[in-house]
């Protein structure tokens, strides 16, 4: 049995079957409606969440599954104080599959440890968020054709932002990459990545302040929200909240074929006016998320492509 913990848990190589599996799912949903038949995803959701507990509720009725779970821990025995360790086991005994979301960096990784089901991240504190990853690489890989040789800008919060930690991971792995780390002196990416994902590598990366600067020579703007809920104080937050907005004047400053991402939700970051350029991608992110996730789960539980009838990879 696997778990989806951190986004290295997959090998490149299976990622991409993964995210071929997507495609063929995303071109003939129809297709996949009976593939989880009676099997029962549970959605543990300690932390807020719109699209990525509904997408993964949606997925698995996509396949023709059943859904139980709780959206917030203020209705879960958390509030008792049940370890997650102990609801893992019993959840194990309600359904076939896990999402859990979690404020707590590795509280997913732990409940794996004593989980008879597969458990998949739906994110960790400030830690990961691989299924966002996946998603992300999946509309990446769509609007550009391929995920080598890319020039990838993040820009915002990379110290709180899981979704960046996650995807700068996986991407590091691809042929060819650079990447261009957009954020305020405080918002730095975390040292670790540095020190133990691009350095050991070898890829080339800058960090700058401007994203005036770094637009015209990005394939891909990934955009993020300055995560308040993971400051210390609110004056803080206050005074980072409006470092960055992508305006539609901005957007001239980019190629015509750069695509925006932003795994959502957005406060400010983005101006509304970007939304109706070709080039904004978010919401199709979304969208490609339940294909994704469809993926996913029909590949932790074992399940045939009914289309080649083999499984993408053996978990
Ligand atoms: C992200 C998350 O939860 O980390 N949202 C999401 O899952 N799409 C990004 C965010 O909250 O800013």
């Amino acid at each position: 049995m696997r778990h989806l913990i951190d986004p290295a848990d997959f090998t490149l190589e299976e990622t991409l079957r993964l995210m071929d599996l997507a495609d063929r799912i995303h071109d003939d949903p129809a297709a996949y409606r009976d593939v989880a038949l009676r099997r029962r995803l549970a959605t543990l959701f300690y932390e807020p969440s719109t699209r990525t507990r509904l997408s993964f509720e949606a997925a698995m009725l996509n396949l023709g599954g059943q859904v139980i779970g709780f959206p917030d821990a203020g209705v879960s025995s958390a509030a008792k104080g049940e370890t997650v360790a102990d609801t893992i086991r019993i959840v194990s005994c309600y359904a076939d599959i896990a999402a859990m979301r979690h404020p707590k960096e590795g509280a997913p990784a732990r409940a794996a440890r004593y989980s008879g089901i597969p458990v998949i991240n739906a994110g960790d504190g400030g830690h990961s968020h691989p299924t966002q990853t996946l998603l992300d690489m999946m509309t990446i890989r769509r609007r550009k054709g391929t995920l080598d040789g890319l020039t990838i800008g993040f820009c915002g919060d990379l110290k709180f932002g899981r979704t960046v930690h996650s995807l700068i991971k996986s991407l590091a792995r691809c042929e060819g990459m650079r990447f261009v780390l957009i954020s305020p002196e405080e918002l730095r990416v975390p040292d670790y990545i540095i020190e133990e994902v691009l350095g050991p590598r070898g890829i080339p990366f800058a960090e700058v302040r401007s994203l005036e600067q770094a637009l015209p020579e990005l394939d891909i703007l990934y955009m993020t929200r300055v995560q308040r809920e993971r400051f210390f104080n609110e004056e803080d937050y206050v005074r980072l909240k409006n470092s960055y907005i992508l305006t539609a004047e901005k957007m001239a400053l980019a190629r015509p074929d750069m695509a925006v991402l932003h795994p959502l939700p957005r406060v400010n970051e983005i101006s509304l006016a970007v939304d109706s350029d070709p080039r904004a991608a978010y919401f199709e992110q979304a969208h490609n998320g339940v294909f994704m996730r469809m993926a996913l789960i029909m590949t932790l539980l074992g399940l045939k492509d009914p289309k080649t009838g083999e499984v993408a990879f053996p978990c």
